[in-house]
């Protein structure tokens, strides 16, 4: 999950980071409060929007009172950066920067590793920087069994060459964006700018957080942090039931058991989908180990409500939940959903208990499941009927 920048900073200062005063701001008035609260002296008005390079596109502005700071969070709340509209403004306290630098610490996940990258070049223009001129951003493994200690915060520094009268300061604010990036279980610590005061001071000034939601249990309070209204609807929903789904772009709704199958099958209905009229996998949905007829339902329930899907493919091999309880499951969850169950359900069991899970769905003889034998067969009939109800 990824965080707002006010967020960030938060988190931030609960750390002890050094931060400066932020206040978030919906409306140009509650920007005007906002700057007086902070004390009515120079403010940056600033997009809160979960993507880079705000500043550039004019989400950033400097205010020197709390009427400017008003008519410029107008100017930018309702924005669009990037394809992401501004609902919120965060009103920060205004840095006298002498400098800026760039710190982060992630998970790297091609080495196994986590890395720390840090430059003295700091600012708007990093990404750039790494690809131009690669020797001036400092890269240096961290290994999660140590963490960031004084050692490694001090080789960090002198990798990215400070100068000798920051080098403590800037080390031991790297300590704390360690302490945050371990105590929050976040994948991703990053601070462009870090900065540099005219008064010498050390102060990172935008943050950009992604926590790891693998953790979240670690973390109730984590869950406040989510910006429900951004998330889509049916993963809204699907979260709500601990279901592990994707919504994805196509026609065919995919339910399964394992998610080796359920990747499988995504692959084999887009195969066949091409076979017709290129129809694609609606989603990624595994139901897991218990299969039971809540579960199903629930996990038909977000399908079914995915208007963009026309068919339905159940594809699961039993285990230790044997097919017959997962063909019970199904009865039941189209009993429970009724005439919500609208579309057709191509349905391949194999594995433990086969045969009674399928006599169980054949006895029923509902008119929207089709039984089929294999999984490419399924997967081809799934397509057929989603292209002819397209
Ligand atoms: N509180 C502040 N006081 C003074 N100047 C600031 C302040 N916040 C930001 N700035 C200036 O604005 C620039 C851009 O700000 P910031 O880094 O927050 O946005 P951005 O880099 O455009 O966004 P992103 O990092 O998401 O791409 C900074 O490099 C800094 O020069
Ligand atoms: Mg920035």
């Amino acid at each position: 999950m990824d965080l707002f920048e006010y967020q960030a900073r938060d988190i931030f200062e609960k750390h002890g980071v050094p931060v400066l005063g932020g206040v978030v701001a919906t409306t140009p008035e509650e920007a005007r409060e906002g700057a007086e609260k902070l004390g009515g002296g120079t403010v940056v008005v600033k997009a809160q929007v979960k993507t880079g390079g705000r500043g550039k596109a004019g989400g950033v502005k400097l205010a020197h009172s709390p009427e400017e700071t008003a008519e410029k969070a107008g100017e930018i709340l309702g924005m669009d950066i990037k394809g992401h509209t501004v609902h919120r403004v965060m009103i920060a306290q205004g840095a006298k920067i002498a400098e800026e630098f760039y710190f982060s610490v992630l998970l790297d996940r091609s080495n196994r590793n986590y890395l720390a990258m840090c430059s003295v070049e700091g600012g708007v223009e990093i990404e750039q920087l790494a690809v131009e001129r690669p020797e001036a951003l400092a890269r240096i493994a961290v290994d999660p069994a140590v963490g960031i200690d004084e050692a490694k915060a001090a080789e960090i520094v002198d990798a990215a060459g400070f100068a000798a009268d920051i080098k403590d300061k800037v080390a031991e604010v790297i300590q704390g964006l360690w302490t945050v990036f371990k105590a929050e279980d976040a994948t991703l610590v990053e601070v462009n700018p870090l900065v540099k005061t005219e008064d010498g001071e050390i102060i990172a000034l935008d943050g950009k957080v992604t926590l790891d939601e693998n953790a979240g249990f670690r973390h109730p309070e984590h869950a406040e942090l989510e910006d429900s209204a951004a998330a889509d609807p049916l993963e809204a929903k699907a979260k709500e039931n601990d279901l592990n789904y994707v919504k994805l772009d196509g026609e065919v709704g995919i339910i399964g058991n394992g998610a080796g199958l359920v990747m499988s099958t995504l692959d084999v209905v887009a195969y066949a989908g091409e076979r017709h009229g290129g129809v694609k996998p609606a989603n990624f949905l595994d139901i897991g180990g218990g299969a039971n007829a809540q579960v199903m339902a629930n996990g038909l329930d977000v399908i079914l409500n995915d208007a963009q899907v026309k068919s339905v493919f159940v594809n699961v091999f039993g285990g230790i939940t044997a097919c017959d309880e997962v063909a019970n499951g199904i009865v039941g969850a189209l009993d429970i959903l009724g005439d919500e169950a609208s579309k057709p359900l191509v349905v391949r069991l194999d594995g433990n208990n086969v045969e009674l899970g399928r006599q169980i769905l054949t006895e029923r003889n509902h008119p929207l499941v089709t039984l089929a034998d294999t999984m490419d067969g399924g997967a081809d009939l799934a397509a057929a009927k989603a292209a002819a109800a397209a």
